[in-house]
């Protein structure tokens, strides 16, 4: 998945020959799964036409600061705009308008949007090779990069005007993937590695038979999915679960068993920055399997049980400098189970869920959830999508780990 993906993209197009190229570039960033929002001057208009860039983006087209022909008296809010945007590209940028964001004038929506831009800026420069090469063009964006701007260098090769040389707005692939790259440098857990445990395990008890329960796996993918997105490398060791993962950051092993987890486990958690157990683990399993089909008796059937290896448990004993994060699951004295389990397993933070409030548990694709930290700080969360829930847990995570 794209680090673009879900994100506000805030598109910023100035008049020139290359604004013809926006209309690519916006099909890009919805195919990386962005959402766009673009904001024209008004001479661009006459390169590209509102209407294809909003067909394109799904959303209308800002270029003035209110519509003129109607007396709706409906104000088009550069502030409103600028902070709903995870990004802004102006794309491209004339030497005109970056003349003018350096300078700090607001005679057009696109400059005052900039201007009260909170998230970072690129821009795309595109103009001719002497223009180009022009010291004040030289000096502008020397100072827009100086004010945190970030430049995405124009190509050499044929201009418009019949010249070559280098001027030409860079290609909207290469836009995208140098956005790509820029974002994934900066996410907060790059260079980490975080193992997630997920699901349930399956103890035979015959081949076809086996003690189980009610975990879909949505919350451990969720922290997988969401721990690939923030830049981690991903192991997630998952018990059997229908839920699949799409990004290519996260390696999945699958498992049956509550041994088979306890192996995979430790195999890799030495590796780790950060490990999660969000697995329902069966807590016995039986002692003997049977090879054969167990036979139906009228007389009651005893099997005997044994307990599982309590895989978190185990690496609480071991662990240097892993960030362990347990779950607890608890029907009832909530808060006191929970911070028990934190002690005596060894943990740095432990997710405790509630069976008594409603949209936690099993199977719901809700959650709600209470942490507690190792000095017994305890936040309190709403019910949300478990997709959020995870977002909540790595907010916890890296502020604990301070990157
Ligand atoms: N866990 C584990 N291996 C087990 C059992 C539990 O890794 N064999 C992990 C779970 O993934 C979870 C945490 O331990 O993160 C809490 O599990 P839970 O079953 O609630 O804890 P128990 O100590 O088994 O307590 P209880 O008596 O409530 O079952």
């Amino acid at each position: 998945m794209s680090v673009l993906s879900g994100k506000n993209v805030l598109l910023g197009v100035s008049a020139g020959i290359a604004a013809y190229k926006t209309a690519g570039l916006v099909r890009l960033f919805i195919k990386a799964g962005a959402n766009v929002q673009v904001v024209m001057t008004p001479a661009s208009k006459d390169f590209v036409t509102p209407l294809t860039l909003s067909t394109l983006s799904q959303k209308p087209v800002y270029s003035t600061f209110y519509d003129k022909k109607d007396d709706s008296g409906l104000w088009n809010s550069h502030v409103g705009l600028a902070l709903q945007a995870d990004l802004m590209l102006i794309a491209p940028a004339t030497a005109n308008t970056m003349a003018k964001m350096a300078d700090g004038n607001v005679d057009n929506l696109l400059l005052a949007t900039y201007l009260s831009a909170k998230s970072k800026v690129y821009f795309a420069p595109a103009m001719d090779l002497d223009m180009y090469q022009h010291p004040t063009t030289k000096k502008n964006i020397e100072k827009l990069q100086g004010y945190g701007n970030i430049f995405i260098p124009p190509d050499s090769g044929f201009l418009a005007s019949g010249l070559t040389g280098e001027g030409r707005m860079a290609e909207p692939e290469d836009i995208i993937t140098f956005i790509e790259n820029d974002m994934a440098q900066n996410l907060p857990l790059k260079g980490k590695k975080v193992m997630i445990t997920a699901g349930p395990t399956y103890e035979a008890i015959d081949p076809v038979r086996f003690i189980g329960n009610h975990s879909s796996g949505k919350m451990g993918f969720a922290l997988a999915e969401h721990a690939a997105d923030l830049g981690a490398e991903v192991v997630l060791i998952a018990g059997p679960s229908n839920e699949k993962i799409s990004s290519s950051l996260v390696n999945r092993i699958d498992v049956v068993s509550a041994e088979q987890m306890y192996n995979v486990v430790h195999q890799h958690v030495k590796d780790m920055d950060v490990a999660l157990f969000a697995a329902a683990v069966a807590d016995y399993s039986p002692k003997n399997v049977a090879v054969q089909k167990i036979k139906k008796k009228d007389a009651p059937l005893h099997i005997d049980i044994k307990p599982t290896k309590d895989i978190l448990a185990s690496v609480g004993k071991i662990k240097k400098d892993q960030f362990l994060v347990g779950f607890a699951l608890e029907t009832n004295d909530e808060l006191q189970n929970a911070k028990g389990k934190l002690k005596r397993k060894n943990l740095d933070l432990i997710v405790l869920n509630s069976l008594q409030d409603k949209g936690a548990g099993f199977k719901v694709d809700t959650n709600k959830i209470t942490l507690i930290d190792k000095d017994e700080n305890i936040t309190t969360f709403d019910v949300k999508a478990k997709k959020e829930v995870a977002s909540d847990i790595f907010k916890e995570i890296i502020k604990k780990l301070n990157v």
